[in-house]
C-alpha cells in the first residue's frame, strides 16, 4: 500500500507529538494532526508548524466530516488516565469510546477504509496471570479507562465482520520519554510515573511512591512506540489484530524512584491499577519486525 497522507489524532499530546517527530524524520508523508488541546499542548508540535508537510487542526474529533484524503489514521486522542476515568465517567466514555467510533462510522458512511492504527493499552489485562503476558491473555479491565480501550478493540472486531476494516491495535505498556509530563494538563497527577518522578526531582521534590512500590512496570520509550506505529502502518500483511508494545522486562516503581533519587516518600496505593505489567513481545518482533531500542536507565541518566 502506498502511503502519502496520514492523520494523527491527539497530535499535541505526549505520544502523538513524538510520533509526529518520527514520521517527519523517517518518511516523506503529508501529515494532518488534529487535537482539541483538552490535555495536549500546542508547544509540543511547534517545531513543525512551519513545515509544509504538516497541518495542525485545532478541533475535536467529533467535528471531523471526512477521512477520504487519508491512507492511514493513527488514532491516539484519548483521556488516558486511569484514576480520573473513575470520576469523570461520561467525559471518558465520550473521548475514549464515542470519538473513536465517530472515526469508524465516518469510514462506514464513506465506504472508505484506510489503515487504522489504534493506541490501546496493557491496562486491558488488569493484573495478568501469565507473565510475561502474551496478547492471548484474558481481558480483565480494572478501570473505566481500560474498559473503554477494550470496547474500541471489540467494536473494531465486531464491525470488521460486516465492513472491510483494516486495523491494528497497539497495546502500549508504560511509556516514558520526552514531553511525557505536561504541568498544565488537568490530569497530570496521573500521567506516566517516569515523567512525574523526573519532574518532581528536577524541581527539588522527592518521588511519591504509591503503595509499597512493589508494583512492577514494563517501561517502553516513546520512540519505540512511534516506530511500532510506523511499522504497523506500512505492513500490508498484518490485518485486524493486536500487538503488545512493551520493553519485555520490568522495574518496580520503588526501584524506579531509587534510580532517580536517594530520597522518596510513600503515598497510599491506588485502586484500579495493575500489580504488574510485563509484555511478551514475541508477536511484534515476529510479525512487525519491531523491537525496542531504548533503555530506561540511559533515559534517567540523561534527564535527572
Ligand atoms: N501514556 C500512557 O501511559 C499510555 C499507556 C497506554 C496507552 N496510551 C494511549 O496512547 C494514546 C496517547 O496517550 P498520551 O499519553 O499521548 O496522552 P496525552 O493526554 O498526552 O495525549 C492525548 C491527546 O489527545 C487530545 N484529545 C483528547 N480528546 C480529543 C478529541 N476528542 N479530539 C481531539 N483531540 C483530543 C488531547 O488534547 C491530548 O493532546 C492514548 O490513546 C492512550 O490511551 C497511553
Amino acid at each position: 500500500m502506498q502511503i502519502n497522507n496520514v492523520l494523527i489524532t491527539g497530535v499535541a499530546g505526549f505520544i502523538g507529538s513524538n510520533l509526529l517527530d518520527y514520521l517527519i524524520e523517517k518518511t516523506n508523508w503529508h501529515i494532518d494532526g488534529i487535537d482539541n488541546l483538552s490535555t495536549g499542548n500546542k508547544n509540543n508540535v511547534s517545531n513543525h508548524l512551519n513545515n509544509s508537510r504538516f497541518v495542525f487542526i485545532e478541533d475535536t474529533i467529533g467535528n471531523m466530516q471526512s477521512l477520504k484524503k487519508y491512507d492511514c489514521i493513527f488514532h491516539l486522542a484519548a483521556l488516558p488516565r486511569i484514576q480520573p476515568s473513575f470520576e469523570f465517567v461520561t467525559e471518558h466514555i465520550t473521548e475514549n469510546l464515542t470519538s473513536s467510533m465517530h472515526l469508524v462510522e465516518l469510514m462506514i458512511k464513506e465506504n472508505y477504509f484506510p489503515k487504522f492504527v489504534f493506541s490501546s493499552s496493557s491496562a486491558i489485562y488488569g493484573t495478568p496471570k501469565i507473565i510475561p503476558t502474551p496478547e492471548t491473555e484474558e481481558i480483565d479491565c480494572l478501570s473505566p479507562y481500560a474498559f473503554q480501550k477494550y470496547e474500541v478493540e471489540k467494536y473494531l472486531e465486531l464491525l470488521s465482520t460486516r465492513y472491510p476494516l483494516n486495523y491494528v491495535n497497539l497495546r502500549y505498556f508504560n511509556p516514558y520519554g520526552p514531553r511525557s509530563f505536561n504541568p498544565a494538563n488537568k490530569f497530570n497527577a496521573y500521567s506516566s510515573v517516569v515523567g512525574i518522578f523526573l519532574y518532581r526531582h528536577q524541581n527539588g521534590e522527592v518521588p511519591l511512591v504509591t503503595g509499597d512500590g512493589s508494583q512492577k512496570r514494563d517501561f517502553i520509550h516513546v520512540y519505540d512506540l512511534a516506530k511500532a506505529n510506523y511499522l504497523a502502518a506500512i505492513n500490508d500483511k498484518i490485518l485486524n489484530t493486536a500487538f503488545n508494545i512493551g520493553n519485555g522486562d520490568t522495574l518496580s516503581v520503588l526501584e524506579l524512584a531509587q534510580k532517580i533519587s536517594p530520597n522518596y516518600e510513600f503515598i497510599p496505593k491506588r485502586e484500579g491499577e495493575s500489580d504488574i505489567t510485563f509484555a511478551d513481545i514475541t508477536k511484534a518482533k515476529d510479525l512487525l519486525n519491531w523491537f525496542p531500542e531504548h533503555n530506561i536507565s540511559d533515559f534517567i541518566k540523561e534527564n535527572s
